[in-house]
């Protein structure tokens, strides 16, 4: 690998753990003002200390977050469909050009394996992979996943595998039984999990703490951060898990704002 991309990658995943804390606030590129992002800095800038890295688009960026932010970008670089529409039919959205001035640390766009539009989305990582590749930019791979499809890890493993013998540097994807399989289906490739739509505080740490017990190099968690009753409670509890090695007890004791308990692994 090349020594920019490297250096790339290791400003998002941390290469002493090899883990990472991403925080997702993309989702209005599809969504529109999805609840608690409608001011999205005012969500944002609290939580920054806290994320390793910040999934976002670059509207959002240069609307919501101060240049002098110093959290590496991962830039969405797709979009082009709505809630309103077929989900999978995606495009290239932003340039290379644009993601380098923007000084984004990695590109990302989704994937729709099964989805109506399944190549056009393969062809759009490929395109961005090539394009990264050129300058030393990595691509984190987003299994997204349409309605009618069931999340188990005979599928994420599926297209996961896919992105990753697409070129993916890293893969986004959802936690299921077993997820085991889908972290080894993608070799030496980091994956992390997506939060999805919002769940109980003590669901989403106990999702966190198993899919990192199955080898997720952490979360890249949206909605159930920022949506949460108390966000910056919410993501230092998923960071104890990922970074600490903390139990669900004690993330949800850091999360109730208690007294930490001693104790690591349940
Ligand atoms: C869509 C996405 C989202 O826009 C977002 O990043 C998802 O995060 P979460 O599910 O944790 O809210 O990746 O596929």
């Amino acid at each position: 690998m090349d020594w920019g991309m490297m250096n790339r990658l290791s400003r998002i995943v941390n290469p002493k753990t090899g883990r990472c804390v991403m925080l997702a606030v993309d989702h209005g590129y599809f969504q529109g003002p999805t609840t608690g992002l409608e001011n999205l800095g005012k969500t944002v800038n609290p939580l920054l200390p806290y994320a390793d890295a910040l999934m976002i688009t670059r509207g959002a960026l240069r609307n919501w977050i101060q240049p002098q932010m110093t959290k590496p970008v991962v830039l969405r670089v797709s979009g082009g469909q709505s809630i309103l529409k077929e989900l999978s039919n995606e495009v290239i959205t932003t340039s290379i050009e644009d993601a380098i001035r923007i000084n984004a640390s990695a590109m990302t766009c989704s994937v729709y394996v099964g989805g109506e539009y399944e190549k056009e989305s393969i062809a759009n990582l490929a395109k961005i992979v090539n394009e990264g590749e050129a300058y030393g930019i990595p691509v984190l791979a987003v299994t997204a996943v349409g309605k009618e499809l069931t999340r188990d890890a005979r599928y994420l493993a599926l297209a996961s595998r896919i992105c990753v013998e697409i070129g993916a540097h890293m893969v986004k994807t959802y936690y299921c039984e077993d997820f085991q399989k889908v972290v080894e289906a993608c070799g030496k490739v980091p994956v992390i999990i997506a939060g999805g739509k919002k769940i109980k505080e003590k669901e989403a740490l106990e999702m966190s703490f198993n899919a990192v017990k199955a080898g997720a190099a952490g979360v890249d968690m949206g909605r159930n951060v920022f949506q949460s009753e108390d966000p910056i409670r919410m993501i230092q509890a998923v960071r104890a898990i990922v970074h600490e090695e903390a139990s669900v007890e004690r993330a949800l004791q850091i999360y109730e704002g208690g007294k930490q308990l001693s104790g690591s692994r349940a």
